[in-house]
């Protein structure tokens, strides 16, 4: 890899400390960093080099998955770090950190390459961007490349406007959006579960499948984020970005070839053969609900209304179900149905695929029947897949019972998903970054919903913490003859 500069916008905040860092440290340990590598992190706060590399040995120390008790290796991992402060408002600092990393290249002979990432507010990326343009670090030789975080927008509107100012700075190719559930290793698996399997190739469709169930459900409340929490919900905050890019994981096709632009074709398949919603049909298809209070793991938890920062009045979504129609030869007819949630009973992201059984009824009487098929690909807290089958009791002549094949992956050799993400961003491919088309269709397919709930036109139903969810959402699959798999 071509030696690089890592230049970290918001070194000093809560990102930065909790997943940049230790991703970074990690790399470092797994020598997947380019041998010339510096980070330079800026802040409004001012601080020497000593002291940001102490701040970022304390993060690494508090918050990576391992760290190496090495005083040699940990000085050797440090010194890469340096520091610069700024208002990154002002033009004029811009030239101040263009000459310190330009220094540091010349000194280094170190490529003109330059990755740029925005662990900042997302009203900062344009100015940030432009900045970076009109600055001498505008004009540096080597490439560049963007890191972002989301949101990416707050509607359709704001999405394509934020898009249309970076462009005018980075090409397309140039930017790195993260989704972090991209990062995530069971969902980076799933091309690999559903292509490199033939068993599971064959029957990923509409033949064999009966539905699919994406869940993403959380123990932990609002917690300190009210401030963009209220305005966001959970359509914003999950259901647009992280759960729509499972779906798309899901259901796309085999690419012809296994590349950024082929996967995404694939994936951006799916979402143009999502079938729209009309704002009129949203209530029909979509379950909105809100956290009273409730119990949480035997602790008493507070109704989001109740949580600090949080409008007494508010009608913030902190949980969506919906149920999704992908209309193409492959899917046709197979619900797809997705919730997420916060103060629900578990924290589990999974998606579960139930298989068709044309059999079924074809048991004798004195049998009992068969569960579904279903395959769970569990993507948090444990990453892993089991499959049910049915099995005849050895010891109950008629009795059929479910049995469950499991594979757990060992989770001390689990990367996060930051590092994941870093490493691709640093080698510049972008399979796991989510593009803009991708991102456009998503808030184009979630705009009616944010219409209708602004609107007030779909109810808004409470259920109490520690529970899966508002009755309901339970009502979305009974309506079709299934319910929610919970698996424990
Ligand atoms: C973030 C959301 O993107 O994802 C949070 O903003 C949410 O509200 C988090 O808690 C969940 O991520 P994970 O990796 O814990 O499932």
């Amino acid at each position: 890899m071509d030696g690089m500069t890592f230049i970290l916008f918001g070194a000093t905040g809560d990102l930065a400390k909790r997943k940049i860092f230790p991703a970074i440290y990690n790399l470092f340990l797994d020598e997947k960093l380019p041998r010339a590598f510096a980070v330079f992190g800026t802040g409004r706060r001012d601080m020497s080099d000593e002291d940001f590399r102490a701040h970022v040995e304390q993060s690494v120390k508090t918050f990576s998955r391992r760290w190496e008790d090495d005083r040699d290796r940990a000085g050797q991992f440090l010194s890469m770090f340096h520091y610069c402060a700024m208002d990154v408002t002002q033009p004029q600092d811009y030239g101040k950190l263009a000459q310190r990393i330009r220094q540091h290249e010349q000194e280094g002979k170190i490529p003109e390459n330059r990755i740029y990432s925005l662990s900042v507010a997302p009203e900062l990326f344009g100015v940030i961007a432009s900045n970076i343009s009109a600055s001498e670090l505008g004009s540096a030789t080597g490439w560049k490349r963007l890191i972002i975080e989301k949101p990416f927008g707050h509607d359709l509107q704001s999405a394509r406007d934020l898009n249309r100012s970076l462009r005018q700075f980075f090409d397309e190719e140039e930017i790195f959006r993260i989704d972090h559930y991209l990062g995530k290793p069971m969902v980076q698996n799933l091309e690999v579960l559903e292509f490199a399997n033939p068993i599971l190739r064959t029957l990923w469709n509409n033949q064999h499948i009966a539905n699919v169930q994406i869940t993403a459900s959380e123990t932990v409340g609002v917690e300190e984020r009210a401030g963009y929490y209220d305005k966001a919900g959970a359509i914003r905050d999950m259901f647009q970005n992280h759960l729509l890019q499972l779906l798309m994981m899901t259901a796309m096709q085999m690419p012809r070839q296994f590349s950024a632009r082929e996967i995404r074709n694939e994936k951006i398949k799916v979402l143009k053969a999502l079938r729209p919603l009309r704002q009129e049909d949203v209530a029909a298809h979509v379950v909105r609900g809100q956290y009273g209070k409730g119990w949480i793991n035997g602790k008493p938890a507070a109704a989001y209304r109740d949580e600090p920062g949080v409008d007494r009045a508010s009608n913030t979504d902190t949980f969506v179900a919906a149920r999704l129609w992908i209309d193409n030869a492959f899917w046709s007819g197979v619900p797809f149905y997705i919730r997420t949630g916060k103060r629900m009973r578990e924290k589990s992201t999974r998606i579960v695929i139930e298989f068709k059984n044309p059999l079924r009824d074809a048991y004798p009487v004195r049998h009992e029947k068969p569960a579904p098929n279903l395959l769970v690909i569990h993507v948090n807290p444990y990453e892993g897949v089991s499959f049910q089958l049915n099995s005849k009791h050895p010891g109950k002549h008629s009795r059929i019972e479910p049995i469950t094949m499991e594979f757990a992956a060992n989770a001390n050799d689990v990367p996060e998903a930051y590092e994941l993400l870093l490493y691709d961003a640093l080698r510049g491919d972008s399979t796991f970054f989510a593009h803009w088309e991708e991102v456009e269709l998503c808030w184009k397919w979630v705009q009616p919903i944010l219409d209708a709930f602004s609107d007030q036109r779909v109810p808004l139903h409470m259920y109490e913490a520690g529970t899966q969810g508002p009755e309901t959402a339970f009502r979305l699959l009974e309506e079709d003859g299934f319910s929610w798999w919970e698996l424990n």
